[in-house]
């Protein structure tokens, strides 16, 4: 690619994912913005392509929807302009897991995490072919953490690190990097999905900050980015402790302490 290359963002209507379409105009780069609210975005639209001069398309696409999903994944495969996606497209629902209705699990879990595993499998082998390019996927500390009580979405956003963990060590030897962005609560609408006003919760950041902090770890090529977190030692202590196991999962013969019962 010899210019900027073209950001395809989903969820680009609002919150997180507009901010990131604000952010990547304002470094010059072309958009293509994904969301179902195409008022949202035509606005958005209209006001980078006037403060930032660059060309901005939009694909109006319910990311749940087969036919959808599979519009953006012919775009990614055949516009190599885009050499960017940012999976940022995704939800969140309320109450307690046996207070969630099984269709309302099933479609979080489609947008959440079928939806970017898709749109990853349509860009990657060309990012792959090209040796440049980078996938960025809007993970969350809640894929980290069980005992926020956030069971289902949660079990989504590991999802999301899983995938953006494995595609870095598959991709980055290709030239392409992967990152994983973990945002923590972050004012946006979201939080009125899930029935809560973030207004009475603490610790909010600020949607402007989360992706600068998002950002400053893009531009060091991080495969991990947890912005509200001090000591980036944390993270590296507990991929230390993972790793530590790995060589355990080749023994071919169940481990002492399960050879008794009781
Ligand atoms: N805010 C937080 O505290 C927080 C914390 C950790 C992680 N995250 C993650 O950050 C990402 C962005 O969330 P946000 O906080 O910015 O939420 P948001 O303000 O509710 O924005 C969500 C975006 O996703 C789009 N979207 C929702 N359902 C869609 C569908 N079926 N098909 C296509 N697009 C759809 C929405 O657009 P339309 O309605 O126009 O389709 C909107 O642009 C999500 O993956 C979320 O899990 C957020």
């Amino acid at each position: 690619m010899t210019s900027k290359p073209s950001v395809l963002i989903t969820g680009a209507s609002a919150g997180i994912g507009a901010a990131y379409a604000e952010r990547f105009a304002r470094r010059g780069h072309d958009l293509v913005l994904v969301a179902r609210n195409t008022a949202r975005m035509e606005a958005l639209k209209a006001r980078l392509h006037q403060e930032h001069g660059v060309a901005i398309d939009i694909i109006q696409a319910d990311l749940t929807q087969p036919a959808d999903l599979a519009a953006v994944e012919t775009r990614l495969r055949d516009d190599a302009r885009i050499g960017i996606l940012v999976n940022n497209a995704g939800t969140a629902i309320g109450r307690s897991f046996i207070e969630q209705s099984t269709d309302d699990v099933a479609r979080l879990v489609a947008l959440n995490t079928t939806a970017p595993l898709r749109l990853a499998s349509a860009i990657a082998p060309r990012l792959a072919a090209a040796g440049e390019g980078a996938i960025v996927n809007i993970g969350s500390v809640v894929g980290l953490a069980p005992e926020f009580g956030m069971t289902a979405y949660g079990a989504t956003k590991a999802f999301v690190l899983f995938l953006s963990q494995g595609l870095s060590l598959e991709l980055a030897p290709k030239g392409v990097y992967v990152q994983a962005v973990l945002p923590a609560t972050t004012r946006t609408e979201i939080w009125g999905h899930t029935g809560a006003d973030v207004n009475t919760l603490s610790g909010v950041m600020e949607v402007g900050d989360l992706v600068d902090a998002a950002l400053v770890g893009f531009d060091r090529r991080e495969p991990v980015t947890i912005p509200p977190l001090p000591d980036a030692g944390q993270w590296d202590a507990l991929e230390a402790a993972r790793q530590a196991m790995l060589p355990n999962y080749g023994n071919g013969h169940p481990a002492q302490r399960y050879r008794t019962a009781a």
